[in-house]
């Protein structure tokens, strides 16, 4: 029942580094997002036109868009919190935008300040702005299975938002654990409920690698019928406002994992080990792939 081809939606360049305490250089993001590009990645996060003070590695957003504007292959969606900042991805060059919502209010809370409700309302606004561009959302939640202040999230809160999500007209809503704490006991009951809401087809699965448990969660996604995953390269990554986060899931290990199991991707992983020992290389840091780490001494 496992998909023949996944779409990899590489969050590296945003999610990857938008935790980053030193601010990265413009040049080093776009190079960066170049080189997985050039690994058959075919879509690449690229940033998030947030508020500089809510997250200040991203203030560069307009700039690292205006600089990939000529680079093929690829789509570039990035995240948009509100009609300030969806104008403002749009005056940039962005043909994709994504919005984020969450299932837990107090992350709603800590992530973009304002509830959940309210947030569904300004993502209302954002999609149809969108729409009248024809520029697709997609739609993000929050805090699937865990939420760092509340503990257990139920299913249904779960079906909720991502019903709401669609009816807006998000194109594919990814179903983040945020904090990693899901494992496929949690995992497969939450995406059973949303799956009595929404086509399969349109979901996609987001982990952050916290507990360990990402890949087995993976694989019991694409059992359900999945097709769609995020990662980031060489796991980078962790969201400033879930304290207690680890990086997503590495796309080297699932690429590596997919390859095994006889899933395309259409990514070349020696190439995607380069962007990731690129990236590696400018933070000072070992790379969080066991998959590139062992692939490199062989
Ligand atoms: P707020 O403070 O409530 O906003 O923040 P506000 O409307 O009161 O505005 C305050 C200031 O921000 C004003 O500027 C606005 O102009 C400005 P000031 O007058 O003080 O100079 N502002 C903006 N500036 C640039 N771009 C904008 C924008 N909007 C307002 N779009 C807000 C509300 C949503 C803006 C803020 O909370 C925010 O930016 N939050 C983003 C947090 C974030 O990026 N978190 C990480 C991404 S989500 C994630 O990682 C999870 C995910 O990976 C899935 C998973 O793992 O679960 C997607
Ligand atoms: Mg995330």
């Amino acid at each position: 029942n496992i998909p023949g081809y996944v779409k990899i939606v590489e969050v590296g360049p945003r999610d990857g580094l938008q935790n980053e305490k030193h601010i990265i250089p413009t040049a080093v993001k776009v190079e960066l997002i170049k080189l997985l590009v050039s690994s058959g990645l075919p879509v690449v996060e690229a940033t998030s036109f947030v508020s500089p003070k809510w997250v200040p590695q991203l203030a560069d957003a307009k700039d690292v868009m205006e600089s990939i504007q000529n680079v093929e292959g690829a789509r570039f969606p990035v995240l948009t919190p509100n009609i300030k900042g969806f104008e403002a991805a749009v005056a940039a060059g962005a043909k994709e935008v994504a919005v984020f919502a969450s299932a837990s209010e107090s992350f709603s809370k800590t992530n973009i300040n304002c509830t959940i409700e309210d947030s569904l309302s300004r993502y209302r606004d954002v999609a149809s702005a969108a729409r009248n561009l024809s520029i697709p959302v997609r739609g993000y939640i929050s805090c699937v299975v865990g939420c760092p202040v509340e503990g257990n999230v139920p299913p249904a809160k779960v079906a909720f938002v991502a019903k709401a999500l669609f009816d807006m007209g998000c194109y594919e809503i990814s179903l983040g654990d945020t904090i990693g704490v899901g494992t496929p006991g949690t995992f497969i009951p939450m995406l059973e409920a949303v799956t009595d809401v929404i086509p399969v087809d349109m979901l996609a699965v987001h982990f952050h690698d916290t507990y360990g448990q990402a890949l087995s969660n993976i694989l019991v996604s694409l059992q359900m019928g999945i097709s769609t995953v995020d990662s980031s390269v060489s796991g980078l990554g962790g969201c400033p406002y879930a304290k207690g986060a680890s990086g997503n899931v590495a796309t080297e290990d699932v690429v590596y994992m997919l390859n095994g199991i006889g899933v395309k991707t259409n990514v070349d992983i020696s190439k995607l080990i380069l962007a990731g020992s690129f990236i590696n290389k400018h933070l000072g840091r070992p790379s969080g792939s066991k998959a590139a780490t062992a692939l490199s001494k062989v």
